[in-house]
């Protein structure tokens, strides 16, 4: 009998403090007004001093677990989606791991920049549909704000912190339908944190830097490609796609995709207005806002997609 992984849970985290586009003009050459028509972005979260990515995750976390009513004791797999670590080690899963209380269990980081949740739900979705675990935590959490140059104007606009949760369970029907994750190295340069310990002895600034406009290119192309893979994977029309819940990172890539998915972006979840790009955490902060406020419905099929530093680009499918 074929086995599924099923989104039984979602979960998510915002700090409290806004930062709004006016706020950064007051650090850096820029406008409200040019931040919102080239990205879609007005405000964004900043975490606290006190608050880590595995402290976020734990929130996130515990609200799926509420959701699904389960105990975390259940879990038997923990992934954590982030490019902004507590520690090089352990792991931001075993800190979340020992933050919910459970011992024993698997956990591990997947590093995937900004596709990092979909890679994650794309091995938690292997390691269920193998038999080898029936309950997966999967969460991405980045405190992006942290890994900016707040003086470089063209990156500094662009990125929040947040942290997004799922719980998967195995079950007879579906669940993820299909996931689809690739890289290429080729394009290291155009988006990256070099020197990322802060070693003396380096020149680089522990800071991300990016092509901004060469990232928007590929970005816009590959997530086309990435459309038409899954659906000719699943052997399903655009026409089959109830919901597209894309990765933020500009308004004008997720509605390239939707354009690409002849969607109309009422069916489009889009949540950059006021979190910013939230890296790994973006889609699981969108897709439990939208099962949370009733758009995404038991049955419905969604489509989520991302793509970042690497690059690194990803799917996954999910008849909810
Ligand atoms: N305010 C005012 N002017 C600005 C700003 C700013 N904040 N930033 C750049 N500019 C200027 C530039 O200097 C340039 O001026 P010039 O023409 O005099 O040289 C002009 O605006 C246009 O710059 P572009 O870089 O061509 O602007 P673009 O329309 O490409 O928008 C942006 C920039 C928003 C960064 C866009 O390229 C983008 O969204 N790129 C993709 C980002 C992305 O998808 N990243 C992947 C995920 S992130 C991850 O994985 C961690």
């Amino acid at each position: 009998m074929r086995k599924y992984s099923r989104i039984i849970g979602t979960g998510g985290y915002l700090p409290e403090k806004v930062m709004t586009n006016h706020d950064i003009s007051e650090k850096v050459d820029t406008t409200d007004a040019w931040i919102y028509e080239r990205t879609g972005i007005r405000t964004r979260r900043i975490a606290a001093d006190h608050e880590t990515s595995s402290s976020m995750a734990e929130i996130a976390a515990r609200e799926a677990l509420d959701a699904a009513n389960l105990d975390a004791d259940d879990i038997d797999l923990i992934i954590t989606a982030t490019s902004t670590p507590d520690r090089i080690f352990p792991s931001t899963a075993c800190l979340l791991q020992q933050r919910l209380g459970i011992r024993n269990c698997a956990a591990f980081d997947v590093q995937a920049a900004c596709s990092g949740f979909i890679y994650g739900l794309s091995i938690a979705d292997q390691f269920i549909r193998a038999g080898n675990a029936n309950y997966v935590l999967v969460v991405g959490s980045e405190i992006n704000s942290r890994l900016l140059d707040w003086s470089d104007r063209t990156t500094c606009i662009l990125f929040g912190d947040g942290a997004g949760a799922v719980l998967l369970k195995v079950s007879k029907e579906p669940g993820i339908l299909s996931t689809h994750i690739h890289s290429d190295g080729k394009y290291q340069d155009l988006l990256y944190v070099p020197n990322p310990y802060g070693q003396r002895a380096r020149e680089e600034a522990p800071y991300l830097v990016m092509s901004g406009n060469d990232v928007f290119k590929v970005a816009v192309n590959t997530l086309g490609r990435i459309v038409d893979e899954t659906l000719a994977a699943n052997g399903m029309e655009k026409t089959d796609i109830d919901w597209l819940v894309p990765h933020q990172a500009n308004t004008r890539i997720i509605a390239a995709t939707a354009r690409k998915l002849q969607m109309s972006m009422d069916h489009v979840i889009v949540t950059i207005e006021n979190q910013g790009n939230t890296s790994s955490a973006s889609v699981p902060l969108a897709l439990n806002e939208a099962v949370r406020d009733g758009r995404i419905l038991p049955g419905q099929v969604v489509l989520m997609e991302a793509f970042g530093g690497g690059f690194v680009w990803g799917s996954a499918l999910v008849q909810y």
